[in-house]
């Protein structure tokens, strides 16, 4: 049954019925509709339009009904309304009768929905957070198991500079706190409570919104009626917060699909994240780590959805602004998720610290120490490099490593070179020098563990 109909003499057409009812997917915001109205009611009741025992009747029937959609949200999906909104209500007038009637005064669905659904993005965006420190405690976890797993770092997947694991692992720690402090703060932003702003104009009750607001968990009421039902600034911020983050994801599901491939062999992806081919028995494929390269585009979309449909939104309400949720619903379930596999595929990851190893000795990858050797004995940097090009391509033409030329190949291109270059050219030697803060130093990746982990334990912004 629809909550308007006395303008209407015809029936709605089933057609358009299915769609424009909305409930098969804000079902979800059945638990914070009811709790707007839970404090609507309280708001209604302290301007008089309500008696006290009628409220206390509202409140308990709404507890109940709290409790009953909390077990089972899932099977609201498919009843016959428009919307949750209207759900919440006739199932709250089947039991209260006439009273269940009086809950609407001075509110309209349009701050209603406003407030459901920052309601809903606060919950959720809680979930989320969890989520993501879960990621970067196994990350870390991950950092210090594999601590001194030497392997390539790379430039354009050109082997360029020695690593270790650890360090791989903690860039990634690093870019998902800042999403943390990116969904942190998008939750501060959405601190001001919509409801008691009517259709649009405002209520005309003398409510006090701020103490609503409050009561909602929120800060204080939203100053701008007009703004208050027609923001969806929240959904657009939630959105980009997780494209971002899948951006991360994506990134390091992409670094791990090319180091679980036969070309690297660096790590080995275990059997309870990988799938086989129907065609191909020696295959083990890294579809988890795909999904979440793939499922990043989608998060885009819903937040290129988003902006597309609040761009040039005339204000106030719009029904366009039906379209926030089931993109908004969608991409977070899939930010969650993504976050979660993230996880689970570094849980019994293995690495082949052998290969690593070779990998990161291959590749010309200690040419920045040999030219930092030259530095060393007084050669400006730019002839010292050009100096190691040279010596570079002399090697290749050979097939040795820099560390497999004689003295006296070094010392025809710069005769400064000594017996002392050896050791420079080890690939430690290399880790162990880059000891400034964020550098991939044993001491340095020790400390940025230590930092992580008790930046963990806090969990707090900084
Ligand atoms: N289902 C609607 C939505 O999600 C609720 C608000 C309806 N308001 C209205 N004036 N029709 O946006």
């Amino acid at each position: 049954m629809a909550l308007w109909g006395g303008r209407f003499t015809q029936e709605a057409d089933a057609r358009f019925r299915a769609f424009n009812d909305s409930l098969r997917f804000d079902y979800r915001m059945a638990e914070q509709d009811i709790q707007g109205s839970i404090s609507w009611a309280g708001a209604i009741a302290s301007v008089g339009i309500i008696t006290p025992a009628e409220h206390d009747a509202l409140v308990a029937a709404l507890k109940d009904l709290q409790e009953e959609v909390v077990r089972d949200p899932a099977s609201i999906a498919g009843a016959d309304f428009e919307d949750i909104h209207s759900y919440v209500e006739s199932l709250l007038i089947d039991r209260v009768g006439d009273l269940g009637k009086k809950l609407h005064t001075g509110r309209s669905r349009n701050d209603q929905v406003a407030t459901d659904l920052k309601l809903w993005c606060r919950a959720q965006a809680a979930v989320l957070a969890d989520s993501i420190r879960g990621l970067q405690r196994r990350l870390v976890d991950t950092a210090a198991e594999f601590r001194d797993v030497i392997m390539p770092g790379y430039t354009h997947l050109q082997r360029a500079q020695p690593v270790v694991f650890a360090h791989w692992a903690l860039a990634y720690a690093e870019m998902l706190d800042r999403d943390w402090i990116r969904l942190d703060n998008a939750v501060r932003l959405m601190n001001r409570c919509p409801l008691g702003s009517g259709a649009l104009a405002g209520t005309a009750y003398p409510v006090d919104r701020d103490a609503l607001a409050r009561e909602l968990g929120f800060e204080e009421a939203t100053r701008n009626s007009l703004d208050s039902v027609s923001d969806r600034d929240h959904v657009a911020e939630l959105l980009s917060c997780a494209s971002i983050s899948m951006m991360h994801l994506s990134r390091f599901a992409e670094d791990l699909i090319i180091y679980n491939s036969g070309e690297s062999a660096f790590v080995e992806l275990s059997d309870r994240v990988t799938s086989g081919s129907s065609l191909m028995p020696q295959k083990k494929n890294p579809d988890a780590l795909e999904l979440v390269r793939g499922k990043t585009g989608r998060v885009y979309g819903a937040l290129t959805g988003i902006l597309t449909t609040l761009k040039a939104l005339p204000l106030a309400y719009d029904k366009d602004m039906q379209e926030d949720k089931e993109g908004l619903f969608d991409a977070l379930d899939t930010w969650h998720d993504c976050l979660d596999m993230c996880a689970l595929v570094l849980e019994d990851m293995k690495i082949r610290r052998e290969r690593t190893l070779d990998a990161a000795k291959g590749g010309y990858s200690n040419a920045t120490e040999l030219a930092d050797y030259l530095v060393s004995r007084g050669v400006p940097f730019r002839e010292a490099h050009h100096l190691v090009g040279e010596l570079v391509v002399y090697a290749i033409g050979r097939s040795l490593p820099l560390e497999g030329l004689s003295l006296e190949e070094f010392r025809k291109v710069s005769p400064v070179i000594g017996e002392d270059v050896y050791p420079c050219l080890d690939v430690k030697s290399a880790l162990s020098k880059r000891a400034a803060k964020g550098g991939v130093a044993p001491e340095q990746v020790d400390a940025a563990i230590a930092w992580m982990r008790k930046h963990l334990a806090m969990d707090v912004a900084d």
